[in-house]
């Protein structure tokens, strides 16, 4: 099973079944043999792909709706451009590229930090943006006070979540055990407070995942921010989304882009992600201060920064392909049955939320030309 799942087996044995939030929390990030510390591979090459994997389209599109949210911000000369849990950081490196050559104005005063908890993560990272003046930091309270904005894609479905179930008993939580040396799950009265969170309409034997840990990060980043925008982006749902799926939790582990069968096999050796409960984490996020500025589909927001803005047709063979290339990676950040139906959700602290390109007003303050 490999270093961690022996030790996580002697764990169980020594204190008894820890919680699946336990459970992923070593899985990702144990400081010896978690994924993200010692493993994790991003990338056409590695176990799976993000949005920036897919070229500059993204993070130039992203740019467009930093720029506005800095002019929303009444353009500050000076400001701060922050993204937590960075992966590679070639989302940063490309932004940052596309703000240089299309928002001289807004770049000139920018202080790009990031937020990474990973030191594997951080290494890479540095090779990104080498030659940058970057500073980086494992809680964003260190990077306090931050004006500007703050970015997070595919960060918070990589939070550990607890799993409730709904028995004839009543609500019951999955615990981590072992029998004969392999990981199984348990059913446990719910560790916390927990109960009072598995919506009314889950059906009996129905799973339901909830972040106290994701949530707690929010308003982490919250504090941190006296004034300026927090954007996320990833996959879930409102909880009524998540409600729709019968009960079947949603928590899935990738390697070399391949499903992996049983998330309790090899801890350490695979991703493990769940589907992010956007109710929850606008609730946690209010609940610190900060104001609902929109939310719409990755695919809408896209669009509406122009992603799919004409250009002239190259005449040199080469570089129509290199064209032909790039609209199949917008294609596919579009997919509405992929990346396209990401959800991207922005709050506001004392800044307007209003008249925001993102999602579709068409006045923008500061378009990118
Ligand atoms: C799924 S990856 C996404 C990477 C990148 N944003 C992208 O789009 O390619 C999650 C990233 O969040 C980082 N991360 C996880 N928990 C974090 C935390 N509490 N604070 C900061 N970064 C965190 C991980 O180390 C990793 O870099």
């Amino acid at each position: 099973m490999g270093k961690l799942g022996d030790r996580i087996v002697a764990r169980i044995r020594s204190g008894g079944a820890i919680t699946f939030a336990d459970y992923m929390e070593a899985a990702l990030y144990d400081p010896e043999d978690g994924y993200y510390t010692t493993r994790a591979s991003i990338g056409f090459d590695g176990d799976y792909v993000t949005s920036a994997d897919l070229g500059p389209a993204f993070g130039k599109s992203l740019a467009r709706g930093v720029s506005d949210l800095w002019s929303h911000m009444g353009r500050p000369a000076v400001w701060d451009l922050v993204e937590a849990g960075a992966g590679r950081g070639i989302l940063m490196r490309d932004l940052l590229s596309a703000l240089e050559r299309e928002r001289s104005d807004a770049v000139r005063g920018v202080r790009p930090a990031i937020v990474e908890v990973s030191p594997r993560m951080r290494g890479q990272q540095s090779l990104a943006l080498e030659g940058r003046d970057l500073r980086w930091a494992s809680v964003a309270h260190s990077l306090a006070p931050i004006k500007g904005v703050l970015f997070a894609n595919e960060v918070l479905d990589a939070f550990p979540v607890h799993v409730l179930i709904r028995t004839p008993e009543g609500v019951r939580e999955v615990f981590v055990g072992e029998q004969s040396g392999a990981l199984v799950e348990v059913l446990r009265v719910p560790s916390q407070d927990l109960r009072w969170r598995v919506p009314e309409s889950v059906p009996l034997g129905g799973r339901w995942e909830t972040s106290p840990a994701a949530e707690g990060w929010v308003a982490s980043l919250a504090g941190a921010l006296v004034s300026g925008y927090v954007v996320f982006v990833d996959y879930g749902g409102e909880e009524t989304d998540l409600l729709t799926r019968d009960g079947a939790g949603t928590i899935r582990g990738f390697a070399g882009h391949r499903l992996i069968s049983d998330p309790l096999a090899e801890p350490g050796r695979h991703d493990l992600t769940a589907s992010v409960d956007f109710t929850a984490i606008r609730r946690a996020a209010e609940g610190a201060g900060l104001r609902f500025a929109g939310s719409a589909m990755q695919r809408e927001v896209l669009l509406a920064l122009g992603i799919r803005e004409a250009t002239a047709r190259p005449s040199i063979p080469i570089e129509q392909l290199r064209a032909a290339s790039r609209r199949s990676a917008i294609d596919a950040l579009l997919d509405p049955n992929g990346l396209g139906a990401f959800r991207v959700v922005c709050f506001a602290k004392d800044a307007p939320t209003e008249s925001l390109r993102m999602f579709g007003a068409t006045s923008a303050t500061g378009s990118m030309r």
